[in-house]
């Protein structure tokens, strides 16, 4: 992988886990508790020449609200095969009606910024720097995405973040 991002980026066990069972979005500070929840959709490479994750959250997410105020957030990568019970429980509960990191007993771990934290365990991690928010928009999108994603509506939010470390859990 590029020098952008120091050494192996990981892309194989990231691509593994969103096709798999999902991985897991960890927001703080984002004026409310920390939560976890699970992602399918996300995207690795380079923007405005840094690597960059992206991440695709719907409003109707309580993680949405965290993120639209956070400052950074990080994607934890589970062991391949690993954490299915977490991630169906973290995909599944709002982190409004439960504590997530609680019910499912994590440790989180403190990343290198402060305020960043992480999934104790995880196969890997990537601390991300928030840079840029974006809405998917209806108007633009094509036919075929709209009628198979969106039918209720509630079209993803883009969260461009500065890739600012990737280590193990
Ligand atoms: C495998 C899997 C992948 C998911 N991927 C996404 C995703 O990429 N974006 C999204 O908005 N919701 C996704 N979800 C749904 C959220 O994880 C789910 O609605 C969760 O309960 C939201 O939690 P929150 O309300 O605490 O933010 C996924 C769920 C599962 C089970």
């Amino acid at each position: 992988m590029s020098g952008l991002f120091g050494h192996d980026a990981g892309f194989d066990k990231l691509i593994k886990a969103l096709e798999g069972n999902g991985a897991f979005l960890v927001v703080t500070g984002g004026g409310g508790a920390a939560n976890i929840m699970t992602i399918g959709w996300a995207q690795l490479g380079v923007v405005w020449g840094k690597p960059v994750m992206t991440v695709l959250v719907r409003p109707s997410r309580y993680t949405h609200g965290l993120l639209e105020k956070a400052g950074y957030f990080t994607v934890c990568v589970p062991p391949e095969g690993g954490m299915r019970g977490e991630l169906a429980f973290c995909g599944s509960k709002s982190g409004r009606d439960c504590d997530k990191i609680r019910e499912c007993g994590f440790t989180l771990a403190e990343g290198s910024r402060g305020g960043v934290k992480y999934i104790a365990g995880s196969e890997l991690v990537y601390e991300c720097g928030m840079l840029e928010r974006t809405r998917v928009l209806p108007e633009t999108l094509a036919q075929s995405v709209k009628a198979k994603y969106y039918a209720a509506g509630n079209y993803h939010t883009s969260y461009f973040g500065e890739i600012i470390s990737v280590h193990k859990g």
